[in-house]
């Protein structure tokens, strides 16, 4: 059993992340912190709290950062919608409600009264971490292992070389690759392998049940956001973080260091590639099983409904 605190920026592709570790018996949800990413810190709260009653998530869920470290807010909205999570429509929530207190410090009292069992899994900018790293270094031998999407050594999605969770805090990106904390991380040179094709979306749709509904929803915007700037289909980024924790094994990988670039505008937020290294630096995912992640997105819906 994998506890995990999932961090994310929902999201279209978070709210996948979301809905299959509710679905997996190998998951336990600790809690989520909502932080903002994709869309401002009130939308990401909003949609990660309508996702979380939808499928029946009774694990708490927190506010995280509401700005990056250092740079100016971006956003990446036009992937995602206005909303952050265009599509679904939520029925007032008669359960979940955002916790009081601190996403980070909730960060910090799990891992610490927690040693060795918990796993970060960050899926949108990186602030949230490198805070709690900040307020309390011990986090970084105390957590069991932090599972991220972000960055790219292939080229961006948001700039020619960045990708979009690096570039939207890369201060904090650098912060916590350079913690020496155990790091698996999903650059898009993997999540790019792991794509939605419109005959799996139709076949979704025969799956009925409320989980299954939302999944397709926000697939349907996903979807025609990805045709509508002509980048194929969409790649299903967050989940895979969660696939991996279901079962590494689907995956192939590489290890080297990872840093990012804080001084040329140009590359701004790009993750560069250190030496490779038999131990430490970043366990990276390279390959995926395309089959086997759509068999774990199978087994979370029919379980889920
Ligand atoms: O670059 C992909 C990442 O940016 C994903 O986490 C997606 O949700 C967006 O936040
Ligand atoms: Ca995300």
């Amino acid at each position: 059993m994998q506890r995990i605190i999932l961090d994310v920026d929902t999201g279209l592709d978070d709210a996948v992340a979301i809905i299959l570790a509710a679905g997996s018996e190998a998951i336990h949800l600790e809690g989520l912190v909502a932080t903002a990413g994709n869309v401002g810190l009130e939308r990401t709260l909003e949609n990660t709290l309508n996702v979380c009653e939808v499928v029946g998530i009774v694990a708490p869920v927190f506010a995280g950062s509401s700005k990056p470290l250092k740079r100016e807010r971006v956003h990446a909205g036009d992937f995602h919608g206005v909303s952050g999570l265009d599509g679904p429509v939520f029925q007032q929530r008669r359960h979940q409600q955002v916790q009081k207190g601190s996403g980070i410090q909730f960060i910090i009292d799990t891992i610490m009264n927690n040693p060795g069992e918990i796993t970060l899994v960050p899926v949108g900018p990186l602030t949230d971490i490198a805070l709690a790293m900040q307020q309390e270094p011990r986090i970084i031998r105390v957590v069991k292992q932090i599972v991220l999407m972000g960055g790219s050594f292939v080229g961006g999605n948001v700039t020619p070389e960045a990708e979009f969770n690096t570039y939207a805090d890369p201060e904090a990106a650098q912060i916590v690759f350079s913690s020496g904390a155990p790091l698996v991380m999903f650059p898009l040179d993997c999540t790019t392998k792991v794509t939605l094709s419109p005959d799996a979306l139709a076949r979704y749709k025969t799956f009925g049940g409320e989980s299954a509904k939302l999944f397709c929803s926000c697939m349907d915007t996903y979807m025609a956001n990805y045709q509508k700037k002509g980048v194929g289909y969409p790649a299903m980024h967050d989940p895979l973080c969660i696939a991996y924790l279901i079962d590494p094994k689907p995956f192939t990988y590489e290890r080297h260091g990872v840093s990012v670039e804080l001084e040329d505008q140009a590359t701004y937020g790009k993750t560069l590639r250190g030496k490779p290294c038999k131990e430490g630096g970043v366990l990276v995912a390279k390959g995926a099983d395309t089959t086997h992640f759509w068999s774990l997105i199978d087994q979370a819906l029919l379980a889920l409904d």
